[in-house]
């Protein structure tokens, strides 16, 4: 980990020579952020104002910062890897935390002979497991286990079918991971795995010993059926969208090793140390937050790009999704007062694929949208022709930075660039575990300076209950045969009839 130097002060930290902006190796570079020393002045005192370092301090010390739900969000002991004592309730958290690593590692040694693994859950039950395991198969140090590793989250029972179809049930494992053990989709992909096992012959012992849950609410998961050893408990206070450093992670651990999640989880932890103790100016995510936070009160934007230019890192943006929008995405602040600003709408895909998607918009449309750049040092395929790859990948992305910020002008206004449309580039060295971990911890410490920023509590999510709460008696209607009883406004109840038919 690379110490805060105190040597230097960034008065403008758009102005910082390449790489002295960085944390466990990760360079940030506000070069094209094309903001002013004066208004890097007025950010840093917002962030004063705003007590953006007390409230990241905050959830450290795991205070109720979940102030609707009066809970802490304390993902951060998850990673805790020195085991210092953090309390909740005036108990110490890490004995439990650590027993949970203890069984990760006694999971991995112990599991031989297994050939598939479907992994039932969705949202932050899903997303991170998901853009970790997908990631670290493209490092070069990977250790893959050999398991075939198959998520299963949406409802659409497609997704289901494609696993099943490449799993050999004799051989499968199956984790079942829901914070609250309650989610409609995962409940219903996993009876459906249930019947699937049936329907292969396995006794109910075979079912019982290949099932797992990893869960806060464990007399849930019994009630389900999965056998009190084979639940792996997390806690109340880990949101779900910070919960891939909890069990929530085993597939990595299961696919490349435990050391590989430990590493994982050190990355993150030394992003943490950085987050908590470097001074605003060279803090990555404190920075981080106020560029997007000028650029969005400066142009009004309504939206920014996430682009990773690293194939492996396709499915950060769907991580990031969820962690900016539904931590962030707000009408009202801490104390019910209305917000004029929350997230933005987070949009991206990995480039240069992104290139030929929306950067037309990006370029050339009326809104001004900030960008993330998000590219890798190191090529990462074993390819003899991996390093021209890379140098052409860099290449673009160093290039769509330019053709951003300097625009160009052409007598056809069609033609034209206007610039001066700012982005971040964010650099690491190598896409191992480490620094996995890290750029995740860094976004979502940059989450919650955003939401301090905006006097948001980033840790609830009312909004996502209102159409599980409509979906219910709509399911019923649609299993009737021909009309229905429960009472629908018009416009719903025409297309439950289309549908019935
Ligand atoms: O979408 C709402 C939500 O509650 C997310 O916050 C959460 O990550 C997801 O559903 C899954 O929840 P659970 O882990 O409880 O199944």
């Amino acid at each position: 980990m690379t110490a805060p130097s105190n040597a230097e002060t960034f008065d403008n930290p758009s102005t910082a020579v390449f790489g002295s902006l960085q944390a466990t190796d990760i360079v940030l570079d506000l070069a094209y952020q094309g903001i002013e020393s004066k208004d890097w002045k007025k950010l840093f005192s917002k962030a004063e104002q705003a007590q953006v370092d007390h409230h990241l301090k905050a959830v450290f010390a795991g205070e109720l910062v979940n102030t609707s739900e009066h809970r802490p969000a304390l993902h951060t002991a998850l990673r805790n890897l020195d085991k210092s004592p953090i309390l909740v309730d005036g108990k110490d958290v890490m004995p439990e935390i650590a027993e949970v690593w203890q069984r990760i590692e006694g999971l991995c040694n112990k599991w031989v002979g297994v050939t598939d693994l479907i992994h039932i859950g969705i949202g932050g039950s899903d997303f991170g497991p998901r853009l970790a395991v997908q990631a670290l198969a493209h490092s070069a140090n990977k250790s893959n286990r050999g398991l075939r590793v198959h998520f299963v989250a949406n409802v659409d029972s497609a997704e289901l079918s494609h696993a099943l179809e490449r799993a050999q049930a004799n051989s499968t494992k199956v984790l079942i991971v829901s914070k609250s053990f309650s989610t409609a989709e995962t409940l219903m992909n996993a009876r459906a795995v249930l019947n699937w096992f049936k329907a292969k012959k396995l006794t109910s012992s075979q079912v019982q010993n290949s099932l797992f849950a990893i869960t806060s609410n464990i007399q849930a998961a019994q009630d389900f059926g999965i056998q009190a050893k084979n639940v792996f408990p997390f806690w109340d206070w880990v949101g779900g969208r910070f919960s891939v450093w909890s069990a929530v992670g085993l597939p990595i651990a299961l696919q490349y090793g435990f050391d590989t999640f430990k590493q994982f989880l050190q990355g993150a932890n030394h992003m943490d140390r950085h987050a908590i103790s470097a001074r605003a100016d060279q803090n990555l995510p404190i920075l981080m937050a106020l560029a997007l936070y000028y650029q969005q009160t400066k142009h009004h934007s309504k939206a920014y790009a996430a682009i990773p230019y690293a194939h492996a890192l396709e499915l950060f943006p769907y991580w990031l999704q969820q962690l900016d929008m539904e931590s962030n995405g707000k009408q009202v602040d801490c104390f019910g007062k209305s917000v004029s600003l929350s997230s933005p709408v987070v949009f991206g895909s990995a480039g240069t694929n992104a290139q030929h998607s929306y950067f037309q918009l990006l370029h050339q449309g009326p809104e001004c949208i900030p960008v993330d750049l998000i590219a890798i040092k190191e090529p990462m395929s074993p390819l003899p022709e991996a390093k021209d790859h890379h140098h052409a990948l860099l290449a673009n992305c160093l290039a769509q930075a330019q053709a951003l910020a300097q625009g160009r002008d052409a007598s056809d206004p069609n033609l034209s660039y206007p610039g001066k449309r700012p982005s971040n580039l964010i650099v690491l060295p190598k896409l191992d575990a480490y620094h996995l971990g890290a750029l995740l911890a860094l976004y979502e410490h940059r989450a919650v300076c955003l939401g301090a920023l905006w006097g948001i509590n980033s840790f609830d999510q009312p909004g996502v209950e209102l159409g599980k709460v409509l979906a219910k008696p709509i399911e019923r209607a649609l299993q009737e045969k021909d009309g229905f009883s429960a009472e629908f406004d018009s416009i719903t109840a025409a297309r439950i009839h289309y549908f019935q038919k």
